[in-house]
């Protein structure tokens, strides 16, 4: 499954992050690596320890080119290439050694305020620009949070439509009815009126799965069956609106760890001001919290609320011990995909959505469904991410932006 996973592009940080601090430490399929950004704003990602003496290089130096030990001075470059070691120049001005020191690398790709890198063979396939990181008029954020648990936990649930009625709608009102008594304030997020599920289906594409449902009151002429939203194979999540939705990236760190990023958008709907919306310098990013103040895990917004049945769930869950129904179609259906992309990798081939033609890659689009049931403007703000660096509701003109958006459409959430 690793060598799968090594065949995608993966996030390992927002852009602003390295502004903060030029040095990130990023475990990812079980490697220790660091991030950084030299002077010249070259970025690499190398291992971690320094391979003379072995510490711990995120707490390195970044010089115009290349990260530099703490220790005794040793330089890489972002191919992983020692560049300087200074005593030992001094003692032999004409020695080779440096040349012969050289620890991993893995190429890195910004896009959209994150950073993203490859850790699969040669040749590289292309970063996907997926349609909502082509937006021109967005206004974006990004979100982190290490999860301890494993990455399937969590795409597994993305192939599971009959938990938006139970978990966000039934367990989500019951929090916040907890909340509001407990606090003696009125309920602050509009409760999810939990509609049925009649039907639900799912289909593979060019970039993954597409699922769809059916729910009380609808049909399979609405959008939510007609053209569903997407799991992007094998590690994103796309949902929302054309105005306002997340591209959600599951990163495995190692077996019982998983790095959550959600690159949230919002942008004005057809025919709205467009000047409303503010320009971005930088995309903000913020470190969404897990736990409460009595330190439990917090239930009361939707991703959340994912959170806390993908954790509870363990470190690994034990499938063995499990029993599945007409509800997990999906899970089954995803699970059988990724022994097939792995016997493609086994065989020499691109698993699923591999992109390497330039032209494909100028935009790729992705289904989504336009909800029209839910657009109410307190309810779109209800969702908006509170802990944000800049929270939505800060920004000039939300109110209007937002009463454009109702108009236009809508959130819809799994
Ligand atoms: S341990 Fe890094 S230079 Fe010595
Ligand atoms: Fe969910």
């Amino acid at each position: 499954m690793g060598e799968l996973m090594r065949r995608y592009w993966h996030p390992i940080a927002a852009t602003a992050e390295l502004d903060d601090r030029p040095t990130k430490s990023v475990r990812i399929l079980g490697e220790n690596l660091v991030l950084y950004k030299d002077r010249s704003g070259t970025m690499g990602l190398i291992d971690a320890l320094c391979p003379h003496r072995r510490v711990d290089m995120s707490y390195g130096i970044p010089e115009e080119q290349g990260l530099r030990c703490m220790y005794h001075g040793w330089m890489f470059d972002e191919t992983g290439q020692c560049i300087e070691q200074p005593f030992e120049e001094t003692v032999h001005p004409d020695g080779r050694f440096k040349e012969k020191v050289k620890i991993s690398s893995y190429p890195v790709e910004t896009m959209g305020g994150m950073v993203f890198t490859y850790m699969g063979p040669q040749p590289v396939p292309l970063l996907p620009r997926w349609e909502p990181n082509d937006y021109d008029d967005t206004w974006c954020e990004v979100g982190i949070v290490e999860l301890p648990c494993n990455w399937l936990q969590c795409m597994e649930n993305s192939m599971d439509p009959v938990h938006l009625e139970w978990l966000h709608g039934y367990w989500g009102v019951h929090q916040e009815k907890m909340k509001a008594e407990r606090t003696g304030k009125p309920m602050e997020i509009f409760p999810t009126d939990p509609k049925s599920h009649k039907k639900i289906g799912f289909d593979q594409f060019d970039y993954g799965i597409i699922k769809r449902r059916v729910v009380e009151g609808t049909t399979e002429d609405d959008t939510d069956w007609k053209t569903g939203h997407p799991v992007v194979f094998p590690q994103i999540l796309f949902v929302g609106s054309i105005v306002t939705g997340s591209l959600q990236y599951r990163v495995p760190v190692d077996d019982t760890h998983t790095m959550h990023y959600t690159w949230f958008f919002y942008r004005p709907g057809p025919g709205a001001d467009k000047s409303l919306l503010p320009q971005q310098d930088t995309i903000p990013y913020w470190n969404v919290p897990l736990y409460d103040e009595t330190g439990a895990l917090i239930p009361d917004l939707v991703n959340h609320q994912d959170f806390v049945a993908w954790i509870t769930q363990g470190g690994i869950a034990d499938r063995s011990r499990e029993i599945l129904g007409e509800s997990d179609r999906g899970v089954i259906m995803y699970r059988k995909m990724l022994d097939q992309q792995m016997a493609i990798v086994e065989d020499g081939g691109d698993p699923l959505g591999t992109v390497r033609d330039p032209k494909v890659n100028e935009s790729i689009e992705l289904p989504l469904e336009r909800w029209q049931a839910l657009s109410h403007p307190a309810r779109l703000a209800s969702y908006a991410p509170t802990q944000a660096a800049e929270p939505l509701a800060n920004i000039a003109n939300i109110e209007k932006i937002l009463q454009t958006w109702a108009n236009e459409t809508p959130w819809v959430a799994v």
